[in-house]
């Protein structure tokens, strides 16, 4: 299954790069204040789906762009969730931070996860008890004992304004005790990069299945932790999230709980 996502995932990626090339070209619609989806959100969705269906047509989909096909709960025996592109702002812009994002959830665990960077050509996969891998080498998280030497990402999708001041908080928190915080705007690849070391931790509100179903497996099969504010695993159903090594995620949560 995860060569057939691989393959799914490359379609996707050659949609995206040559949309790349002539980003004027890109009809851009605006879903809510400032969350986009393009013609090319679409397709390589479409691509992703094609692929997956043909090769498994009983199988459910969550998907970013075109919603649920099948029955799609946490007893269905196979979901995929797919992303076809995490960062399109991004993209739009062309900053070349956006990935392809694919998970497959069985009874509710996810059981595969794999982001594509289709810029840096990175392929990070994960299958749950085998491993996490970018470009098939081995990748653990980052022996990282203390938040005060730890780069960390964030994300923030525009809200309410208690949203907002959250956030603000959250940022002043961890900037002033770490080695800095980025806010690269693809969470698919703030997990990936967490669990390949580049970053030591990451944390966001508010994000939806798609955006961290294939990324928090990476981190866990990495030898991370990835879990809500208070430390608990319901993330996925809550769309909060932090996600980092063992020792850096005990002290994020103590940092953000309060923001739970
Ligand atoms: C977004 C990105 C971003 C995060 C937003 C997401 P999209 O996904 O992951 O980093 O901050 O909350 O919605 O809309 O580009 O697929
Ligand atoms: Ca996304």
């Amino acid at each position: 299954m995860l060569n057939t996502a691989v393959k799914a995932a490359r379609r996707a990626a050659a949609v995206i790069n040559r949309a790349s090339f002539d980003l004027d070209r890109v009809s851009v619609t605006e879903k809510q204040h400032n969350d986009f989806v393009t013609d090319v959100d679409q397709a390589a969705e479409q691509a992703i789906i094609e692929v997956l269906q043909k090769a498994y047509p009983s199988h459910a989909f969550l998907c970013e762009e075109s919603g649920t096909t099948g029955n799609v709960n946490d007893e269905s025996e196979f979901v995929w969730i797919i992303d076809p592109l995490d960062g399109t702002t991004n993209f739009i812009h062309g900053f070349p931070q956006y990935a392809v994002s694919i998970a497959l959830q069985q009874r509710g665990v996810i059981t595969l996860g794999l982001v594509y960077d289709p810029v840096a050509n990175d392929l990070f996969t994960a299958e749950k008890g085998a491993g996490a891998y970018l470009n098939e080498k081995r990748i653990r998280v980052r022996k990282q004992d203390r938040i005060a030497g730890a780069l960390l990402a964030t994300g923030y999708k525009n809200g309410s304004p208690k949203a907002l001041d959250e956030y603000l908080k959250m940022y002043a928190i961890t900037a002033e005790r770490s080695h800095g915080v980025r806010r690269a705007g693809s969470a698919a690849l703030d997990l990936a990069y967490v669990a390949c070391g580049r970053l030591d931790g990451y944390y966001e509100k508010g994000l939806q299945p798609w955006d961290i179903a294939a990324g928090s497996l990476l981190v866990t099969e990495a030898g991370g932790i990835a879990g809500e504010f208070n430390g608990e695993s319901d993330h996925m159903t809550s769309g909060n999230i932090i996600a980092a090594g063992p020792k850096v995620f005990g002290q994020l949560v103590g940092l953000l709980t309060e923001f739970a």
